[in-house]
Formats: C-alpha cells, sequence, structure tokens
C-alpha cells in the first residue's frame, strides 16, 4: 500500500522533473531577433494551471464558442487530464532543445489557485506556461510586462529566481510600471461583437495606465515592431520605446485581427529578408514599406479545422513557432502544409507533438522566451 503510494508519487514527481533546474547555469542575456542561433531558452510549465473566470478582458479576444469552458471550470484548476498531456509535450520540447545542447530552464510555478487581493479587486492566479508573454528580451535586457489580465498581475514571480540569476550574470533588468487594473482601466463599453466603430479598432484596456504583455512585439534587430491590442495599449508601446534607447526603432503595425493580443500569430519574422504573415489578418499593403524588399511567405491554412479546444486562441497557432536558427524551426507536428512550405523555401522544420498545449492558449513560441542567441545587434532593413 505504501509501496503504491510512493511510486505514485514518485510518477508525478518524474512528470514535473524538469522544473528542477538548479545545477544548470545561467548565462548572458543576449537575443536581438527571432532567428540567430539559439543557445538558451526559458520553457513555460502548466502546472498549477487556473482557468480564468470569463470576465469581459477574457471575452475580449477569447472564442465566444469557448465561453462554456470558462462558465464550466472558471476559478478552478485545469483540469488534470490536461495539464497531464501538455506537460507530457513541453517535456518532450525540453529534451528536443537540450538534443540540440540549448541550455533549459523552467519557471517555478506559484499556487496560482491561491485568491491574492490588491486594494481595488481580488483575483486567482493563471499559469506560468507561456514566457512569452511575459518577459521580452531585447539585446541584454529583460523587460518584465506590465500585463494587462488581473489573473496575470502576480505571474512574473514565477520568474523572478531566475531573472534575478540572469541580474547576477550582467543582464539589465527592467519590470515595467504595473497599472492598478482597477474597474477604470478597462473600456466600459468595450463589445467584443463591435470591436471596430468608424474604422477605428476598439480595445477592452483604456488608454488610463501604461499596459503591455510582451508577446506584442517581434524582434528583427534595431527594428522591434508591435501591434495594440486588448493587452497593449499606446502608453505600454511609448514606455518601452523610451525605454529600451534610441538604438532601436519601435514600429507599430495594425493588421485585420478583430480581437488582437500577442503578434506571433499575425507576423512572423524567420530570417534576414524573410517574414510569414497569416493571410486571413494581413495585407501585403498593410505592411510598412520596409518590408517591401523581403520576402513575404503566407502561412497556409492550420491544418486542423475549427476546433472548440482553442480555448484562448484562433486556429493561427500553426505559426506560432521557434526558430532555432535561420534553417531550423521546432514546428507542430500535424502542420503538414506549413511543414511542405517551410521545407520548399529551404528551410529545415523539427516537427514535434504540441497539439495539447494548444488549449492553454499558444503554442512553441509561446510556450518559450528565448534568452540567448548568437548574432550581433544589426539593422536588416
Ligand atoms: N491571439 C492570437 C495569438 C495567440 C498566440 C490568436 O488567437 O491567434
Amino acid at each position: 500500500m505504501f509501496g503504491d503510494c510512493f511510486e505514485f508519487l514518485y510518477s508525478l514527481n518524474q512528470k514535473f522533473m524538469p522544473l528542477n533546474d538548479s545545477n544548470k547555469k545561467f548565462g548572458q542575456v543576449w537575443s536581438c531577433n527571432e532567428w540567430d542561433p539559439l543557445e538558451e531558452i526559458i520553457v513555460g510549465t502548466v502546472e498549477n494551471a487556473v482557468v480564468p473566470v470569463w470576465s469581459p478582458a477574457v471575452a475580449s479576444t477569447t472564442p465566444t464558442h469557448a465561453k462554456w469552458f470558462f462558465e464550466k471550470h472558471g476559478g478552478q484548476p485545469f483540469p488534470d487530464e490536461m495539464i497531464e498531456k501538455a506537460s507530457i509535450e513541453l517535456n518532450g520540447l525540453v529534451k528536443v532543445l537540450e538534443d540540440l545542447d540549448i541550455t533549459v530552464h523552467r519557471p517555478k510555478p506559484l499556487d496560482f489557485n491561491t485568491e491574492y487581493k490588491t486594494p481595488w479587486w481580488e483575483s486567482k492566479g493563471l499559469y506560468s506556461a507561456m514566457p512569452r508573454d511575459v518577459l521580452l528580451v531585447i539585446g541584454d535586457t529583460i523587460i518584465e510586462a506590465s500585463m494587462a489580465w488581473r489573473t496575470r498581475y502576480f505571474e512574473v514571480f514565477a520568474y523572478r529566481d531566475m531573472i534575478e540569476e540572469y541580474f547576477r550574470e550582467g543582464a539589465r533588468w527592467l519590470p515595467a510600471p504595473k497599472s492598478t487594473m482597477a474597474d477604470d482601466f478597462y473600456n466600459p463599453n468595450y463589445d467584443p461583437a463591435t470591436p471596430e466603430i468608424d474604422g477605428v479598432r476598439q480595445f477592452v484596456i483604456s488608454e488610463k495606465e501604461v499596459s503591455f504583455d510582451a508577446a506584442d512585439f517581434t524582434r528583427c534587430g534595431k527594428d522591434i515592431f508591435v501591434q495594440k491590442s486588448n493587452v497593449t495599449n499606446a502608453m505600454g508601446i511609448e514606455w518601452v520605446r523610451r525605454h529600451i534607447g534610441s538604438e532601436y526603432k519601435v514600429h507599430e503595425v495594425e493588421f485585420g485581427d478583430q480581437h488582437p493580443m500577442h503578434i506571433d500569430t499575425t507576423i512572423v519574422p524567420l530570417a534576414p529578408g524573410k517574414l510569414m504573415i497569416n493571410p486571413s489578418w494581413v495585407e501585403r499593403s498593410q505592411l510598412p514599406s520596409m518590408f517591401d524588399s523581403w520576402e513575404i511567405i503566407e502561412a497556409p491554412e492550420p491544418v486542423n479545422p475549427f476546433d472548440s479546444a482553442l480555448y484562448f486562441s484562433s486556429d493561427w497557432l500553426t505559426m506560432n513557432f521557434l526558430s532555432v536558427d535561420e534553417k531550423r524551426i521546432i514546428v507542430e507536428e500535424n502542420e503538414a502544409p506549413l511543414i511542405d512550405l517551410l521545407k520548399k523555401k529551404g528551410f529545415e522544420p523539427i516537427p514535434i507533438p504540441f497539439r495539447n498545449f494548444y488549449p492553454f492558449g499558444g503554442s512553441i513560441h509561446c510556450a518559450t522566451t528565448d534568452v540567448r542567441r548568437n548574432g550581433g545587434l544589426e539593422s536588416y532593413f
């Protein structure tokens, strides 16, 4: 009996074991784009993940077909089966990265199921599955995003131990101002059914305070592209622009995603002079003219038809892949047309199973933050 119990606990420990990475060294922070040879990376975890309660902020970007999931599970841990399946895939990703000699660190998940209280509201947490949303690495600087969901207010603390290690190794560390996320930070008139009024895109967050998620930015060396979204406002973009220094140019872009939140299924830089776009949201004419000399590659339709298990996102997670270098790209194994297209264009896709992570709201790019890539700070335009 005792033995069975031990076996069970041991197997649980095995499942989550990679989180204990105390013997792994933290290196220099240095990442300027999405494609230089990858050397060190953070991979998220779904351990302790909690489903948010349906709210205007969640509703602003979440497919309406998924509302039932939040109504059924909101405020409770994600179902065990979902956690188990996604954990296996995350551990598989870690193995692939380590086999490529890339150093991997994992966050220490918080107890996201604990209710916390600020002077303005109460909430539970979400997860530490998506470091891409929370941490923006620009050159030698780690920026902690301010975030816009109450469930994500304290999420950065899952990464604080490792940020401190990076700081000790010489990184610059820039925590953005946190907004209050009080009721008057959100736009009371926002209705996801009318995301555009008189040709002007509407958002659930206001301009009252600084707000941004890291995943609304994408990096091409000295040029950084960002979209306003339901989590990123003009003040947040301006805050980043002023703080990263005059050697960088931050370009604001707007495309056809009517409920934008995170740019990494909209435009994805692949290599110098090569950009993948989501053809259902991006017209070539909407790209800044600086891309005129770039090869623009349209992503193929996602393989999996509209799937009700995509609770937080569109099915364009197809494009949410991770470049190991200018050629090799880690992609979800079911996305056969994408894999074929990448091969045709001279890339070397590395397919891995990752579909069970999708219901948490992202794919391989979301689940990671590249901390070090080997390459200089350059202009590609
Ligand atoms: N909100 C975007 C990005 C998700 C990573 C989407 O749903 O495709």
